[in-house]
């Protein structure tokens, strides 16, 4: 005889779960008590299925749902306000991902339309430490780096958790694309599939980000990617990624189509894979003096020099003795110019140091995305690391030469 299991109670109990597992109340059923009020009182506000302010029939919105379940900022916040005043010391977080998104009606996103809706923000509430391990993730996150402090604000508002098992599919390849994935810990395989056959071509280990691409260009999901441990993700929802992230990217656009057409490396690419680029680069800027790469690091990015000037060192034994080292200055990249590529390249770790010899602004790009989109700039590349070991050989003999040659005079 087969059982039924009813639809949700699932992830309704894995959701409470997770809740007191990490909350570790002492009285478990007063715990489940609230829990539970507050997810049903937050669907009779409208918070949970069917809200009509979430509806997909909104004007200008990129998106059909099969709505999830989630909390939208009130514009009159007071009701909310009252009720949170009531149970002040219990912040049962509001669950709201019972339901996957079914289908996706991808129309094409016009940045210029006012998306800046305030009814489409989305709020999942958090307790402080989870607000702060959530920033934590976020800080290196290269698509959050180009928002401002308001926009960045509401993706943190909007970001909801998720917990995952060995084995699971986080994204599958060619579905639709629901959210942006931030991870919180946990290892991650990414799997291509090309022809018929599956090929795992890379992972990821405790930090980075993915699921990115199907909102970005409102297309079907570009690899599979499955949890190879237990682990814990952050989730932005596809409204908030589109209302934000792509947004800002139009921005983005129109900031730097000129000027990445002018980086010597990029020339052999489409103008539209050169706007994928420019999409997932961010900028960092440097102070004279700061290092931007430490020789021996283990790789995550890849960098153009916007502005100012780069010097590339490496050191060496100065003597027979290991211990004694000097670093020697092997070249200088300004603007245009890259750098960053030979760990990446090479699955290595660094092979020099540099350093921001006046005030410096790199364009930055994090190795998925090096890897995806700078296949056709790999011949230059490899021409250039070729060169590297011409350049090395005649700079150590130089300066072997002038050593011994202080030496014979001492
Ligand atoms: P998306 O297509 O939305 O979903 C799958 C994600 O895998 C994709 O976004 C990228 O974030 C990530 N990814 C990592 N490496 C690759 C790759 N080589 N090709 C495609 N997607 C990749
Ligand atoms: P990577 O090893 O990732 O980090 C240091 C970077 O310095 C390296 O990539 C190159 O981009 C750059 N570089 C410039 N000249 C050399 C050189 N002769 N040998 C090694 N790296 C060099």
């Amino acid at each position: 005889m087969s059982i039924e299991i009813p639809a949700g109670l699932t992830e309704l109990l894995q959701s409470f779960t997770v809740e007191v597992l990490r909350s570790q109340p002492a009285d478990l059923l007063e715990f489940a008590l609230q829990y539970f009020t507050r997810l049903k009182e937050n669907e009779s506000r409208g918070g949970a299925f069917g809200n009509e302010r979430n509806s997909s029939g909104r004007t200008g919105k990129a998106v059909n749902f099969c709505e999830e379940a989630m909390q939208i900022d009130s514009e009159n916040g007071d009701e909310e306000e009252d009720d949170d005043d009531d149970d002040e010391e219990f912040v049962a977080p509001v669950i709201n991902r019972f339901v996957r998104r079914a289908s996706v009606c991808a129309e094409a996103f016009n940045p210029d339309e006012d998306e800046d809706d305030k009814d489409a923000r989305v709020t999942h509430p958090k307790t402080d430490e989870q607000r702060q391990r959530l920033q934590e993730a976020c800080r290196d996150i290269l698509l959050f780096k180009t928002l401002d402090q308001e926009q960045m604000s509401q993706v943190l508002d909007a970001i909801f958790d998720k917990i995952v098992l060995t084995g699971e599919h986080v994204i599958d390849q060619d579905d639709d694309g629901d959210n942006f994935y931030v991870i919180e810990r946990g290892t991650f395989d990414i799997e291509l599939k090309v022809d018929g056959t599956t090929r795992t071509v890379g992972s990821y280990d405790n930090r980075g980000s993915f699921g990115e691409l199907a909102l970005m260009y409102n297309t079907p999901r570009a690899a599979t990617i499955i949890a190879t441990s237990p682990g814990a993700l952050w989730c932005l929802d596809r409204l908030t990624f589109r209302r934000l992230i792509v947004k800002n990217n139009a921005n983005k656009r129109k900031m730097y189509e000129a000027f990445i057409g002018t980086v010597p490396l990029l020339t052999s690419l489409e103008e539209s894979e050169r706007m994928k680029v420019v999409d997932v680069l961010s900028t960092k800027v440097y102070d004279s003096g700061q290092r931007i790469i430490a020789q021996g690091d283990l790789a995550d990015c890849f960098y153009i020099v916007e502005s100012g000037h780069v010097r590339i060192t490496m050191k060496r034994s100065k003597s027979k003795n290991e211990s004694e080292e000097e670093e020697l200055e092997i070249t200088t990249c300004s603007r245009g110019q890259y750098f960053g590529e030979l760990a990446l390249v090479t699955n290595k770790p660094r092979a020099a140091s540099a350093y921001a010899v006046d005030n410096v602004k790199c364009l930055v790009m994090d190795v998925q995305a090096f890897e995806r989109l700078l296949g056709p700039c790999m011949d230059i590349m490899k021409r250039n690391i070729a060169n590297y070991e011409e350049q090395l050989t005649a700079l150590f003999a130089s300066h072997m030469a002038i050593d011994k040659q202080m030496h014979e005079t001492q």
